[in-house]
């Protein structure tokens, strides 16, 4: 079988985008190019006032490491995520970078993240180089999704001081380990397991009006960037008399 020229040459572009598409697919580990910038007014904590609506979690989650996110913020289903940020000048920017949870929604001169002051200048090799990041306001970074960590936590159902029993129940789940998106909520009762999908209300706070009495199982839709998909069923329930600003261990951590 004889090639021509052209062809050979096509056949062999088309083998090297078939293997760059190949390796982007299977690239989640890879570092991704963009900006960060930071709040400016923002203290060593995090923020109990973010888009996210983790409330007082907000306000001491990762050490006050967190970030808001503009595109990868994805309408709330990015909230709690964690990203490795590092920035890309040499003689200021540590190997290991920052990293943070999203709390918040946001986005400035082109930047995929702002980040909470504190780290902001965690990004730098030492304190003098954090003052001339800090100076510098906007700089470039590669970023990339990795494992959140809270040892010796489960997922913790935490009810919303919002919530007014028993006609209306807004929760938000904290101490979500791992890389996965939770992506979907079913709200069962737990005599015949009736179940119905919640509203993602906002951020990562998820409501129903009129929720069942007794005991609420609170069952939980796992995806990772396979798009495979997970039910995880908590060993505890939510107790029938739940309270406003009640917290309720599930029994269960995902990874
Ligand atoms: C997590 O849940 C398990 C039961 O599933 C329990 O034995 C363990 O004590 C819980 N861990 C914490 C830190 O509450």
């Amino acid at each position: 079988m004889a090639f021509s020229h052209q062809s050979l040459l096509f056949l062999v572009a088309t083998l090297l985008l078939m293997q760059t598409l190949g390796d982007a697919a299977t690239c989640s580990d890879c570092f991704i190019q963009s900006r960060a910038a930071y709040y400016p007014n923002s203290d060593e904590q995090g923020t109990e006032t973010g888009a996210c609506g983790f409330g007082s979690f907000g306000a001491t989650i990762n050490g006050g490491d967190v970030s808001a996110a503009s595109d990868l913020y994805r309408d709330g289903v990015g909230c709690g995520a964690c990203y490795q940020v590092r920035c890309k000048n040499s003689n200021y920017c540590s190997d290991n970078g920052v990293t943070v949870v999203i709390t918040d929604h946001g986005a400035s001169d082109r930047t995929d993240f702002i980040l909470s002051r504190r780290a902001f200048g965690r990004m730098a090799q030492t304190t003098d180089a954090a003052a001339s990041l800090l100076a510098l306001g906007v700089v470039d970074i590669e970023y990339r999704r990795v494992l959140c960590s809270y040892p010796n936590k489960n997922i913790t159902f935490k009810i919303d001081e919002n919530s007014n029993y028993p006609y209306y129940l807004a929760f938000v789940l904290w101490y979500q380990q791992g890389k996965k998106d939770i992506t979907a909520v079913q709200l069962c009762e737990t005599q015949n397991f009736v179940c119905k999908l919640l509203d993602r209300s906002y951020g990562a706070v998820w409501t129903t009006t009129s929720p069942p009495s007794g005991p609420l199982q609170i069952r939980m839709l796992f995806s990772d960037d396979d798009g495979d998909e997970t039910w995880v069923v908590p060993v505890n329930n939510i107790p029938e008399n739940w309270k406003p600003g009640d917290l309720y261990d599930s029994g269960v951590q995902v990874l």
